[in-house]
């Protein structure tokens, strides 16, 4: 897909920009035209003769030649690119580029590019978890920035944490995935299912839990720039849906998501259940807040709520597809295996509490899909975008079968 795109790879002063010799070849390899802009200390941790020779193009590191006086433009180089990629980005030049500072070419390029840019983030864990760092971060996140999230393990400092730089493939593949712009999906309508439901106690109370939504939503992007129409029953969540494709129905409580499920199901080709639906509700929702007793222990009734996949699954028309989630935490395979079974799901997608970094919460999700036809296919752990794109990529080949 990287077929002729010029690729800016701007190179910021961390240990990670060692990798960077390796995603700028697999970045031509894809066939992309690359350029490397990089900071000063970038040049301590790579030299721009490696960059140079794997890219077969200069590399710039100042504003101008200091032999000859030639102007490196800023302005050209975010002209030229399709898409910037700044790699690894440290926490330095992160809270450069949410503040504006333009002390350096990649900046400049920064603050002058029209096109996409990307960042892989690179750092020590403390660093990466510092409030500054994510309010930084969630700045370049609202002006449009694509972050490739870092993953977890082990850090330069000897500490092991999220902070090191996604691998290069990863990063490649990203890249990659942003400029394909399959419309398989085209004329299908898909309805999701996505974060929590909250079961009211009282006027101020309920019972939830941590699901984010991220990965429905992400499911949700990913089939919408395929070419679906989609239908998104969203619980509480604080994420935001943003293709044009989508239509949002927001819903508070397991009954509320099932009526809408419901409603909708009819009409879909393709249904995800991906909510975290509380399996029980209070038997009453006190019309009141609830007040302190003096002494002893509270009890609170518990009713059943339904099973939404459970009655889509019962309603499933001819060529229609659906999917759900597993969380589980013991004996996954079996456990997931048989919700399959039991909900009358195509294939369930598998997270396993056992994995770091997977699942509730988390920005990377580490999944396994188990099919109906008894098949397992197993898959990396990789940011929540990208294993979207893979379970996508499954269901257009099941549906395609
Ligand atoms: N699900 C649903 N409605 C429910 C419960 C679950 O639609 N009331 C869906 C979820 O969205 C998910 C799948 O069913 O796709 C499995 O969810 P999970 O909570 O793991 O299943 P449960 O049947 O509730 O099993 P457990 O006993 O493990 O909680």
């Amino acid at each position: 897909m990287l077929n002729g795109k010029h690729i800016l790879l701007g190179i910021t002063g961390g240990i990670a920009a060692y990798k960077c010799a390796a995603l700028a070849r697999l970045l031509v390899k894809k066939g992309a035209e690359v350029k490397v802009v990089m900071t000063p200390i970038a040049r301590q941790f790579v030299t721009p003769l490696t960059m140079a020779t794997v890219t077969k193009n200069p590399i710039v590191v100042d504003f101008f030649d200091p032999e000859n006086g030639a102007w490196n433009s800023h302005v050209s180089l975010g002209m030229w690119a399709d898409l910037y990629l700044i790699a690894p980005a440290t926490a330095n030049s992160i809270g450069k580029m949410a503040h504006g500072v333009a002390d350096n070419l990649l900046l400049t390029s920064y603050l002058s590019a029209k096109c996409p840019v990307f960042i892989a983030p690179a750092m020590d864990l403390d660093m990466y978890a510092h409030p500054t760092t994510t309010r930084n971060l969630e700045t370049l996140k609202a002006d449009g920035v694509h972050i490739v999230e870092p993953e977890s393990g082990f850090l330069a400092s000897g500490l092991e944490g999220k902070g090191r730089m996604a691998e290069p493939e990863t990063i490649a593949e990203a890249v990659d995935a942003f400029f394909e712009e399959k419309q398989d999906l085209a004329g299908k309508t898909v309805v999701i299912t996505a974060g929590p439901t909250y079961e009211k106690l009282d006027p101020v109370r309920f019972i939830g839990n941590y699901s984010s939504g991220k990965m429905g939503f992400a499911i949700a992007e990913e089939c919408a720039k395929r070419g679906a129409k989609v239908k998104l029953i969203a619980g509480p969540v604080s994420v935001k849906a943003v293709h044009e494709n989508i239509e949002r129905i927001d819903v508070e409580s397991a009954l509320e998501m099932r009526d809408a499920a419901v409603r909708l199901a009819n009409d879909a080709d393709i249904i995800v259940l991906s909510a975290a639906v509380a399996d029980y509700r209070p038997a009453t929702m006190a019309d009141h807040k609830i007040k302190r007793e003096k002494t002893g222990a509270m009890t609170i009734e518990l009713v059943p709520n339904p099973d939404i996949a459970a009655e889509l699954g019962k309603m499933k028309k001819d060529g229609q597809l659906i999917f759900g989630f597993a969380l589980e935490t013991n004996d996954e395979q079996f456990n997931a295996t048989g919700k399959c079974e039991r909900k009358n799901f195509d294939f369930i997608v598998l997270n396993s509490l056992n994995d770091k970094n997977a699942g509730f919460r988390y920005d990377t999700n580490k999944v396994t899909i188990i099919d109906r036809d008894g098949s397992i296919t197993p898959y990396d752990l990789k940011s929540k975008v990208l294993v979207a794109k893979d379970i996508i990529d499954y269901t257009i080949k099941k549906l395609n079968k």
